[in-house]
């Protein structure tokens, strides 16, 4: 039924325009930072996937990818904090200078878990680019190198991010009624 997602949207954030002009700008900063150095892409699935196809098309030096999946147990809307690998990476980052694409970091306990076990395997360096930053729901510090938006205390779906697994095709970044989740 064409319409029936948007219907289930309380207000657009950024627009697939708006989107599209910042991750450029982020690609760019970044190309330039890595200055000779080749960037591996580990993108942690599913959310950050949209991201990851426009990220990398605006770096336009070499570089590589490859796919973590995690998974952190809990129901509803907020993560428990307990995080398990779902998806190991394909290839060794020993000596690689890894950068960790996210779609949001919220209470930061994904990506904590995500740097402990990266840092355990040898990398050049590690950084992290986040395409949604929502800092009022931090658990933990994390360094975050790179922020695409940083968004207020609510339940964002859209360009990867997802309610029971729907909604990741919007082309833009919105909040969801709360009749929709029962928040
Ligand atoms: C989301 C997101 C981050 C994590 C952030 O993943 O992609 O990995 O939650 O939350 P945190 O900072 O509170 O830990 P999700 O578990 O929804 O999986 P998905 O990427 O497959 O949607």
């Amino acid at each position: 039924m064409p319409g029936a997602m948007h219907d289930d949207i309380e207000q657009v954030l950024f627009t697939p325009e708006q989107i599209q002009t910042r991750v450029k700008e982020l690609g760019r900063q970044i190309m330039q930072d890595y200055d000779g150095r080749e960037p591996h892409l580990v993108t942690i699935v599913k959310g950050s996937i949209p991201f990851l196809a426009d990220l990398m098309r605006a770096m336009e030096i070499p570089l590589s990818l490859d796919l973590l999946g995690v998974a952190s147990y809990g129901a509803g809307t907020t993560s428990s904090g307990e995080v398990r690998l779902t998806k190991d990476l394909d290839d060794s980052i020993e000596g690689r200078h890894v950068l960790v694409v996210e779609d949001i970091i919220d209470t930061g306990l994904t990506l904590a878990y995500v740097l402990r076990n990266l840092r355990q395997r040898a990398p050049a360096s590690v950084r992290v680019v986040t395409f949604l930053d929502k800092p009022a729901g931090r658990a933990t510090t994390i360094p975050v190198d790179y922020i695409g938006f940083t968004i207020p205390d609510a339940f964002v779906i859209g360009y990867g991010l997802d309610w029971n697994q729907r909604y990741r095709n919007l082309p833009y970044v919105g909040i969801l009624k709360r009749d929709v989740y029962g928040g």
